[in-house]
C-alpha cells in the first residue's frame, strides 16, 4: 500500500485504533492500518471484526477497501499527512509505566517523518510522555509536531461514542494542534483545547476516578457482609429515587485499563497516590472474599464443583484481557475446587457452555454479568454468588 493516505494508525487491529480507523474512513478520510498482529489481518481484510465491537462490522465492511486500508509497514508513514499511534501502553511487573515499546516505535518512525507531518498521540500515557517523545526526536534532529488527543470511548460502544463524545486535544505546536482539530472536526463532534500534560493526565484521573468509585462500592458491599448485612438491602436504602446515591454496584473492577492507568498516575506521582493503591487493594482483594463467601455458603470446597459464569472482563464483550474470573478461578483451584469456565463471548481453554455448569455446578459464581444470564434456569438447590445481581434467583 503505497498510495497516499490521511492518516495511518499504528496499532491500528487494536481495540482503540480500528474503530477510530473504520469511523474516519466512514467520514470519508483515507486510511490506513498498520499493525504487527498478523492474525487480525486477513480478517480486517475480509470485513470481519476481530472483536466485538458493537455496529462496528457493517461500518468495515462498507468502508475496506474503499476509504479504508491495511498498510505493509512504517515506510507508508511517508505518505500520509497524519500518523495517529494507538499502540498498547502496559505497566511492567513493578506496576510502572513501561516505556521502551514506544519509544521504540519512535526510533523506527522517524526516519519516514518529516516536519510536515503530524504525530497524533491516542494512548494512554503518563504526564511528559508527550513532551518527551518530542524531546526524544528533536535530539536526533527533527522536530515533529505532536497532537496528544487521549481515547475516552467505553470499549464495546466506540462507534457511538467516537462520533458524540467531546475530543481533548493538546499538542506541541499549532500545526499539532490545528490538525488535530481538524481531524476529529470530521467526526463532528467539539473539541477541548488544553495543554498537553493536563491533556494526559485528564485521562489518567478519569480512569483512576472510575477505578476509585469501584472500589468504593467494593469496600462497602464488604463490610456490610462482614456485619453480616444483606448489601441488596442498603444499596436499595441508598439509591432508590435518589440521586446523590449514584453509587455502582459491587463487582469485579478489571480490564487492560483502569488499574493501569491508576498505576501509571501513581508512577507519575512518586507512588504517592494513595487513593489509588487502597483502590488496587481493594478491587483486587475482591476475588478473594468471594471464595471465602463461597467457603461460608458450601464448606470446604475441596472435590467440590465452582462454576463461573464470566470470563470476559465486562459486560457483553469477548476481551477477558486482565479479567479477575481468572484470578479468582485460580483461587478456587488452590482450594481444591473443581472449576467450570463458561463464556458467551470470550472462547477459552475448557469453556463449556453455560447450561452445562449451571447443570453441574455445587457452587455457581458470576464473574461478569452477561445479559444472557438473567435468563438462565438454575437448578433449586444450587449455591450461587452473584454481586451484580444478574441471576433470576440469586442468593446473595
Ligand atoms: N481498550 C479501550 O477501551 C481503551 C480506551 C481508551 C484508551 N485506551 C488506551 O489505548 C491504547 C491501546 O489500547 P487497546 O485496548 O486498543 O490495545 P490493543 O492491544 O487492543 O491494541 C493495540 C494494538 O497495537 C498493536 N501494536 C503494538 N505495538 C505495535 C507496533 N510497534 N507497531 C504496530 N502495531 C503495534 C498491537 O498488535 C495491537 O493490535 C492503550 O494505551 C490503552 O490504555 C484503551
Amino acid at each position: 500500500m503505497a498510495n497516499p493516505s490521511d492518516v495511518l494508525i499504528i496499532g491500528g487491529f487494536g481495540h482503540v485504533g480500528l474503530p477510530l480507523g473504520i469511523v474516519l474512513a466512514d467520514a470519508g478520510l483515507h486510511v490506513s492500518l498498520l499493525d504487527i498482529d498478523a492474525v487480525k489481518r486477513p480478517m480486517i481484510e475480509a470485513g470481519t471484526m476481530p472483536f466485538i465491537e458493537y455496529d462496528a462490522e457493517p461500518l468495515l465492511k462498507k468502508v475496506i477497501g474503499k476509504t479504508l486500508f491495511v498498510a505493509d509497514g512504517l515506510a507508508d508513514a511517508a505518505n500520509s499527512r497524519i500518523v495517529l499511534i494507538t499502540i498498547g501502553t502496559p505497566v511492567d511487573e513493578y506496576l510502572s509505566p513501561k516505556t521502551a515499546p514506544l519509544f521504540a516505535l519512535a526510533d523506527a518512525l522517524l526516519p519516514h517523518l518529516t516536519e510536515q507531518h503530524t504525530v497524533v498521540l491516542r494512548s494512554t500515557v503518563c504526564p511528559g510522555t508527550t513532551r518527551a517523545l518530542r524531546a526524544h526526536w528533536l535530539a536526533r534532529g527533527k522536530d515533529i509536531p505532536i497532537a496528544y488527543c487521549p481515547e475516552r470511548i467505553v470499549q464495546g460502544y466506540a462507534i457511538r461514542e467516537l462520533r458524540e463524545l467531546p475530543q481533548v486535544v493538546s499538542g506541541t505546536s499549532m500545526q499539532a494542534i490545528q490538525t488535530a482539530k481538524e481531524l476529529f472536526g470530521r467526526l463532528g463532534v467539539e473539541t477541548i483545547d488544553v495543554g498537553t500534560e493536563e491533556a494526559e493526565m485528564s485521562k489518567l484521573f478519569l480512569n483512576a476516578w472510575r477505578y476509585i468509585q469501584f472500589a468504593t462500592a467494593n469496600q462497602f458491599f464488604v463490610m456490610a457482609r462482614e456485619h453480616g448485612l444483606d448489601y441488596d438491602q442498603i444499596y436499595r436504602a441508598m439509591t432508590h429515587h435518589y440521586d446523590r446515591g449514584n453509587i455502582p454496584r459491587p463487582g469485579f473492577a478489571a480490564g487492560p485499563c483502569l488499574l493501569k492507568d491508576t498505576m501509571q498516575l501513581a508512577a507519575a506521582y512518586r507512588n504517592q497516590f494513595f487513593l489509588g493503591h487502597a483502590a488496587m487493594m481493594v478491587n483486587e482483594g475482591l476475588p478473594a472474599f468471594v471464595v471465602d463467601m463461597a467457603r461460608n455458603a458450601a464448606g470446604d470446597l475441596q472435590g467440590k464443583t465452582v462454576g463461573i459464569l464470566g470470563m470476559a472482563f465486562k459486560k457483553d464483550i469477548d476481551d477477558t484481557r486482565d479479567s479477575l474470573s481468572f484470578k479468582l478461578r485460580k483461587l478456587l483451584q488452590f482450594q481444591g475446587a473443581d472449576v467450570l469456565c463458561s463464556d458467551e463471548f470470550a472462547a477459552g481453554d475448557g469453556f463449556i457452555p453455560k447450561e452445562d455448569l449451571v447443570h453441574r455446578a455445587d457452587v455457581i459464581i458470576v464473574g461478569v454479568p452477561h445479559s444472557a444470564y438473567r435468563d438462565l434456569t438454575l437448578p433449586a438447590k444450587t449455591i450461587t454468588i452473584d454481586l451484580w445481581g444478574v441471576l433470576p434467583i440469586a442468593k446473595r
